[in-house]
């Protein structure tokens, strides 16, 4: 089973590099790539790796959360002067896969497959949805409204990122 990669910084230019947007969706898809291979080696019953991968997983998963967190949505909430709109409900979500994550974790302690695929099951759904009202909706707004901080933000942004795997 082979180890998922580290976060990769940006090539200059690329959209990762240059936009909120890009960055914050490029890790997206690290996240999803990660959390594939876990969910092949928990199929495979592969106690091992797949703890190991989720791991790893987890990891980039939490950083993820956390960059949005502590620096995106603030810079987004104090912007636009709104704390009650999409940041309210995707930090909700956050708690919730939080759990998720948590639960499946268990699981694999317990090498108990069914329960693992179940929570994982679960959480890819809410992660998939999740990931599309951030891409579609909240990204292009911290695009739009960020635009004068990007430069400052995006090298902040991607550091935090990496802290995970
Ligand atoms: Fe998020």
């Amino acid at each position: 089973m082979s180890a998922t990669p580290s976060f990769v910084p940006a090539a200059p230019g690329s959209a990762a590099a240059t936009s909120l947007s890009g960055l914050f969706t490029s890790h997206h898809r690290h996240c999803d790539e990660a959390f594939a291979v876990a969910e092949k080696a928990a199929a495979a019953g592969d106690w091992p790796a797949a703890e190991a991968a989720f791991d790893t997983f987890s990891t980039d998963l939490l950083a993820h959360f956390a960059t949005e967190e502590e620096q995106l949505f603030p810079a987004f909430e104090s912007a636009t002067g709104m704390t009650g709109g999409p940041t309210a409900v995707m930090r909700h979500e956050h708690v919730q896969m939080r759990g998720l994550v948590a639960n499946a974790r268990q699981a694999l302690a317990d090498h108990d497959g069914d329960a693992f695929l179940g929570e994982a099951d679960t959480l890819l759904i809410l992660m998939e949805q999740h990931n599309l009202k951030e891409e579609n909706i909240l990204y292009p707004m911290c695009d739009a409204q960020l635009a004068g901080q990007a430069a400052e933000l995006l090298p902040r942004c991607t550091a935090s990122l990496q802290s995970g795997a």
